[in-house]
């Protein structure tokens, strides 16, 4: 048996040394993001099919802390997707279980300048997203946030748009002056830093997405960042069907010979005295999990993280140095005491500029170089939330100017020195016909 799996883990390591992939200039496309793996990835997930255990197990519990460790928070729970983390994280903060708990129609101040997944967390726990516009950062614009308050407001969620930091000293004072919950997005931005912390630890809970275009993969996947155990509980919980299992990492799937203490005696007086908790629901939930073999390729993924990050800053340093020269565009602003990790590269174009986004856009896309907006543009022009109530609070002049004159491109770590500069190259190829 022992040579097999050699075999295999050889065959394995054989195929990705012979598989070289060349770039070939208006041939290649140049994603927005992708996934960056090699055979380390591709063993692990053979090992744990192997091993012949395909739900959450123990690869998923030692995914969970290192992801802990990477992000700061004291605990995490894997979810099946990020939308899924955020929606989560709002479910439980309406828990009876939770002091001050959200009620439904509850409002949510977030940034008009948004992804759907943001806005739509907020909408599926029948609570009421207030949109206000976004800063030159592209994230929430914090001075807008008080005069958004209204006795019916309960929490802020900040998006930390494609890898900017929200200013979130700022903001945690206002929630805390305010006694509003705070749930970031950080999909796109974790672990990147404000003042030396890191996002998605600032506020009640945070949020990851391993969507293949984020920084680190797990084809598809998300978290939820927490320190507070009550919130550990009531998201696995939820994710779990409702369950009412109290642990956060359950010792059964580290030794199936472990007797659990809460299986039948923790259960209470009643009708279910004596009944097995592992089929006792406490809360009305969903089936959001992962599969260990996510888990055992997502350990891989986060041993590359500090390369991944290097490259992302490479690439956008490279294209914030030569395409600025233009004056044509505009790259974002960031905070004092921000140290974004790029999820892509936000561009806007200048209300000088003799073209329009479009033609810039459809020649990038000749060329192979994939481009996309800023999410859901003005998301209330979308046919979706035609009928649906948003809130909407101001002019949004930063999101309107952005959703006809912004889009952002690639910087991830599949994008090598050679395609960057065939991007720029094509970008003045652009430039010079005014
Ligand atoms: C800012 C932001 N929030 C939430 C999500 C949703 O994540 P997922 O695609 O994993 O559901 C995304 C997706 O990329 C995102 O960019």
């Amino acid at each position: 048996m022992d040579e097999i799996t050699k075999k295999i883990m050889n065959g394995i390591d054989e195929y990705y040394q012979s598989s070289e992939k060349k770039f070939i200039p208006g041939v290649t496309r140049i994603q927005f993001g992708g996934s960056v793996f090699d055979a380390a990835e591709v063993k692990g997930v053979v090992a744990s099919l192997l091993d012949g255990w395909l739900a959450r197990g123990k690869l998923t519990d030692q995914f969970e802390r290192g992801l802990a460790e990477l992000v700061g928070s004291k605990e995490t729970a894997l979810v099946n997707s990020g939308s899924s983390a955020l929606m989560l994280a709002w479910g439980a903060l309406k828990s009876p279980k939770v002091p001050y708990h959200l009620k439904d129609g509850d409002e949510i101040i977030t940034s008009a300048l948004t992804h759907v997944a943001t806005v739509n967390s907020i909408l599926h726990n029948n609570l009421k997203p207030v949109l206000i516009d976004a800063d030159w950062t592209y994230d929430i614009n914090p001075d807008l946030i008080e005069g958004a308050i209204t006795k019916k407001t309960r929490g802020i969620l900040p998006m930390h748009f494609l890898g900017n930091p929200c200013k979130m000293d700022k903001i945690m004072d206002i929630a805390k002056k305010n006694n509003l919950f705070v749930v970031e997005d950080s999909c796109d931005a974790f672990p990147a830093k404000y003042d030396g912390k890191k996002v998605g630890t600032f506020g009640d809970m945070g949020s990851a997405s391993f969507y293949v275009a984020h920084l680190l993969t797990l084809a598809e996947g998300g978290a939820v960042f927490y320190d507070n155990p009550l919130y550990g509980t009531l998201v696995k919980s939820l994710r779990d069907w409702g369950r009412s299992c109290p642990c956060t990492i359950c010792k059964m799937h580290e030794d199936p010979t472990y007797k659990c203490p809460s299986r039948f005696e923790n259960i209470g007086k009643g009708e279910l005295e004596n009944y097995d908790s592992r089929y006792m629901f406490t809360n009305v939930g969903y089936n959001l999990r992962t599969t260990e073999m996510q888990a055992a390729f997502g350990l891989e993924q986060l041993k590359k993280v500090p390369e991944f990050i290097k490259i992302r800053e490479r690439n956008f340093n490279f294209y914030k140095k030569e395409l600025e020269k233009s004056g044509f565009i505009k790259f974002p602003e960031v905070y004092k005491k921000a140290e974004p990790i790029w999820f892509a590269v936000p561009l806007t174009i200048t209300e000088s500029a003799p073209f329009k986004r479009k033609e810039l856009v459809e020649f990038l896309e000749s060329k192979r170089i994939e481009t996309r907006p800023f999410f859901a543009g003005l998301i209330t022009q979308q046919p979706a939330y035609k009928n649906v109530e948003l809130k909407v609070h101001g002019d949004l002049p930063v999101t309107k100017y952005t959703k006809d004159n912004s889009f952002f491109l690639g910087c991830y770590q599949g994008i090598t020195e050679e395609m960057a500069s065939y991007v720029v190259d094509s970008f003045n190829e652009f430039f010079k016909k005014y």
